[in-house]
């Protein structure tokens, strides 16, 4: 049974280029975000190359999205703002082995931004325990937050539009990163299923097409040359 938090780890809190806070595991080096902007980053990995382009290539009444790694919640609260801004429907369900610990949250600093400040409170709502279902955005985004391994989550068959997959990277993680998983995801997708990653390294390209995914790379965010976007073509 794992840690309710890996409350063991004191995350060290950053500013990345762009003005918004990270943290840092002072132990491995490893950032939940670039350092050179983690809303930037975010915003095209997988708001931009995940969420928009499904919405403008594929119509659904409602939105089946996976994320893998909460973290933060940055992820979540850009999807939010968006759901609300588009007015569409998105269930997010987002795993975590180690979720933060209410003071690792605290150190954010999301919605003293301008633009996510009246996002405030939902962000503190975020971060309360895992396991129980809320909604935000006046019933747009239903958030489901599970604390588990990515290794021993079974997700549902075909039943996910979009997966933002948002572990740390192959280099720590490799485990993560691997066909096993991948084909676990691909399974879970709906025919025409994006996921979306920041990572374009060789080997995670190599373990997506192995699973049956064909591949886009896309210019990155700065400081980092490429990231990827992988399809779930449609029979
Ligand atoms: C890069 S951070 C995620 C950033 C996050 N999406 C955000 O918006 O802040 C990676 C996350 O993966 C989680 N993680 C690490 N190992 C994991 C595992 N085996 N299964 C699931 N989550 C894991 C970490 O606890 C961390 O929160």
């Amino acid at each position: 049974m794992k840690n309710k938090y890996l409350s063991h780890i004191d995350y060290e809190s950053i500013i990345t280029g762009d003005g918004s806070s990270s943290l840092r595991d002072p132990v491995t080096g490893e950032t939940f975000h670039s350092t050179f902007g983690a809303v930037t980053e975010s915003n095209l990995v997988f708001i931009q190359n995940g969420l928009n382009y499904f919405v403008q290539n594929q119509s659904t009444a409602k939105i089946n999205l996976l994320e893998i790694g909460f973290g933060t919640g940055l992820n979540a609260l850009l999807t939010l703002v968006e759901a609300c801004r588009r007015s569409i429907q998105i269930e997010y369900t987002s795993i975590d082995a180690f979720p933060l610990s209410p003071e690792n949250a605290a150190k954010l600093n999301f919605t003293q931004l301008a633009e996510f400040e009246t996002f405030k409170n939902d962000f503190i709502t975020f971060h309360n325990e895992a396991g129980i279902e809320q909604t935000f955005g006046n019933g747009l985004f239903k958030l489901k937050r599970i604390h588990i391994d990515l290794l021993e989550l079974e997700p549902a068959k075909s039943y996910f539009d979009l997966i933002y997959f948002d572990a740390f990277s192959p280099n720590v993680q490799p485990e993560l990163w691997s066909r096993q998983v991948f084909v676990k995801l691909y399974e879970a997708l709906k025919p025409g299923g994006i996921l979306v990653t920041y990572s374009s390294k060789g080997v995670v390209k190599n373990a997506l097409r192995e699973s049956g995914f064909t591949i886009e790379r896309l210019a990155g965010p700065p400081g980092k040359r490429h990231v990827l976007r992988a399809v779930k073509l449609a029979d």
